[in-house]
C-alpha cells in the first residue's frame, strides 16, 4: 500500500490541514466544525487536480473483485479490498480486520408487496463481525490510532460503536475505554464490550452526556477518540456504497434509505456514492433519505423548519441505538440530503415495531434502529417520494440479536404501552395480530402437542 495520501477538510470553514495535525477532539480550532478526509480525487480536494491524477475506473472494479479470492487478511475484508479509496495508513502492517464487511444485499419480496413496490433490496450490515455497521468504520480508525502509535483508545457509544471497538482494540492489543449511558442500551451490547474486555463505564446521563465527558477527557489524556467525530471511521464506513453497486452489477440503484442517530452513517454512505461519481465508476448518484425515530428526531425538525435550523431535542425512543438528540455529524448528514435530493422522515414506537417483526418475518431480521428504515420508506411511498419501479436499498445496521429482549416483548405483547397500542389504524392491527409468535409452554406429550399444532394450523390458515 502507498503511504497515506490525504488531507483533512474543514465542512464548515473550508481551512484543510493535514491528517497528523488534527487536534484529539477532531473539530476546527476556528469554528469548531467536522473534517472530511479528502483525496486528491475528492470534489474540490485539490486544487492541482488533473485527471491524470484519478484511479482507472475499470481497472479498480476488476482488482476489487480479484481480491476477493486472495488469501490475505486485508484482501479478504470487505473494507481493505477497496484500500485504494482510504489511503490513511501508513503503514500497512499497523491494519486491524476482523474480516468485516462483504455483507450480504438481500431481496425482500414479502417487505415489498406490502409496501407496494416492484422488488425492495436490504444491505445487512449486522452481519458484520461484531453484528453491526461499525465494524466497517473501526477498522479503518482503529488502524489509525495503531499507525499513530496510540495506547489508549475511547468512545462514548449507544452499545454498537462500543461493542466494536472493544473487539478491534482488543485485536490490536490496545486499550479501551467505554462510556455508555446507564440502563439505556440493550444488554447484547453491553456483554460484548465486557466479553472483549473493555473498562466499561455507565455513565449516569443520556449518551449526549457521555459525550460530553468524553470530549473532556481526550483533552487532557493521550487518549484516541474513536466516536464518529474521527473522520477515519467514515471512510470505512463508505465502503457498503462500493459493495452495493458491486453486487448491482453495477446499475445505481434509486433510492437508499438510512436510519438516523448521531448520522455519520447516511454522511459516509453519501461520501462514498459521491466518490464513485468523481472517478467514474458509476454515471449518477441516488438519493439518501434518512429516517428518525419520533422520540429523537432532531434532523427531521431541521428538515421541515423552514428557516432550517437545527435544535438539539432530549431523545427517547426503544430503537436505543438511535436514541441521540444533539447528532454530532448533522451539518454532514443535511449536506447529503441537499446534495442528492433525498429525504428526511420520522417513524413512531409503533411504526418501527411492526416493521421489525416485518423485517423479521422475511428471515433476515434487524435491531430495532434499523427497522425504521422499513418504516420510513412506507411514508416515502405514501408521499409518492419512491414510486414503485424504483429500485430501494434499506441498509440494515444491526443485527437481530443485539436487542432480543425488544424482540420478545413485542411478541408476547408487551413492548408498547396501551395508549400507543390505541393509535395503531385497523390494517396494521391485522398486521401486528398476523406476526406475533408468542411462545407458548405444554405438557411434555405428543397428543397435546399435536392438538396445540391443530389450532394453531387453524389459526393461522387465513393469514
Ligand atoms: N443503527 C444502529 C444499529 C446504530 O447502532 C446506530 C448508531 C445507528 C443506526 C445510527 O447511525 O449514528 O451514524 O446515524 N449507533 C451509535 C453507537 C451512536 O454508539 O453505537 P449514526
Amino acid at each position: 500500500m502507498k503511504a497515506a495520501t490525504h488531507n483533512l477538510r474543514c465542512t464548515e470553514c473550508g481551512a484543510v490541514i493535514t491528517g497528523d495535525a488534527v487536534n484529539s477532539i477532531f473539530r476546527c480550532p476556528d469554528c469548531n466544525g467536522l473534517y472530511d478526509v479528502i483525496y486528491p480525487w475528492s470534489p474540490n480536494g485539490s486544487t492541482a487536480i488533473s485527471n491524470d491524477n484519478l484511479p482507472n475506473a475499470s481497472a479498480l472494479r476488476w482488482l476489487w473483485q480479484e481480491r476477493r479470492t486472495s488469501t490475505l487478511p486485508v484482501d479478504q475484508s470487505g473494507v481493505w479490498r477497496f484500500r485504494d479509496l482510504l489511503p490513511i495508513v501508513e503503514d500497512p502492517e499497523n491494519i486491524v480486520t476482523l474480516r468485516e464487511g462483504n455483507t450480504p444485499l438481500y431481496e425482500m419480496p414479502r417487505c415489498a408487496k406490502a409496501v407496494g413496490l416492484d422488488w425492495l433490496l436490504a444491505k445487512h450490515q449486522g452481519m458484520n463481525p461484531t453484528g453491526s455497521f461499525k465494524d466497517t468504520g473501526m477498522t479503518a480508525a482503529l488502524s489509525v490510532a495503531a499507525d499513530r502509535k496510540f495506547e489508549w483508545v475511547a468512545c462514548a457509544s449507544t452499545g454498537n460503536t462500543s461493542a466494536a471497538m472493544a473487539a478491534y482494540a482488543a485485536r490490536a492489543g490496545l486499550r479501551c475505554i467505554v462510556f455508555i449511558p446507564e440502563g439505556k442500551i440493550a444488554w447484547g451490547k453491553l456483554s460484548q464490550s465486557m466479553d472483549y474486555g473493555a473498562f466499561t463505564v455507565q455513565l449516569k446521563t443520556d449518551f449526549d452526556g457521555c459525550v460530553r465527558i468524553l470530549t473532556d477527557l481526550v483533552t487532557r489524556f493521550p487518549i484516541y477518540l474513536l466516536n464518529s467525530v474521527n473522520p477515519y471511521r467514515l471512510e470505512g464506513q463508505k465502503t457498503p456504497a462500493f459493495e452495493i453497486l458491486e453486487q448491482l452489477d453495477w446499475q445505481v440503484p434509486d433510492h437508499i434509505i438510512v436510519p438516523g442517530g448521531n448520522l455519520a452513517n447516511s454522511s459516509a454512505l453519501g461520501k462514498g456514492f459521491i466518490e464513485m461519481h468523481r472517478l467514474g465508476l458509476i454515471q449518477r448518484i441516488p438519493k439518501v433519505s434518512i429516517i428518525q425515530a419520533e422520540g429523537a428526531n432532531p434532523l427531521y425538525r431541521w428538515f421541515i423548519d423552514e428557516n432550517r435550523v437545527m435544535r438539539p431535542v432530549k431523545a427517547d425512543t426503544r430503537a436505543t441505538a438511535i436514541r441521540i438528540g444533539n447528532p454530532a455529524s448533522w451539518r454532514k448528514a443535511a449536506n447529503v440530503i441537499d446534495a442528492l435530493g433525498g429525504w428526511c422522515e420520522q417513524v413512531s414506537e409503533q411504526e418501527i415495531a411492526l416493521a421489525k417483526a416485518q423485517i423479521g418475518a422475511e428471515g433476515i431480521g434487524c435491531e430495532p434502529a434499523s427497522a425504521v428504515t422499513f418504516a420510513g420508506l412506507k411514508k416515502l411511498v405514501a408521499l409518492g417520494k419512491v414510486q414503485r419501479e424504483e429500485r430501494t436499498v434499506l441498509i440494515l445496521t444491526g443485527h437481530t440479536l443485539k436487542d432480543s429482549q425488544y424482540t420478545i416483548d413485542y411478541h408476547r405483547g408487551e413492548l408498547l404501552t396501551e395508549a400507543e397500542k390505541a393509535q395503531i389504524g385497523e390494517a396494521d392491527q391485522a398486521r401486528h395480530e398476523a406476526l406475533r409468535k408468542p411462545p407458548i409452554v405444554l405438557e411434555a406429550d405428543s397428543d397435546v402437542v399435536l392438538h396445540a399444532l391443530e389450532s394453531h394450523m387453524k389459526m393461522t390458515q387465513h393469514v
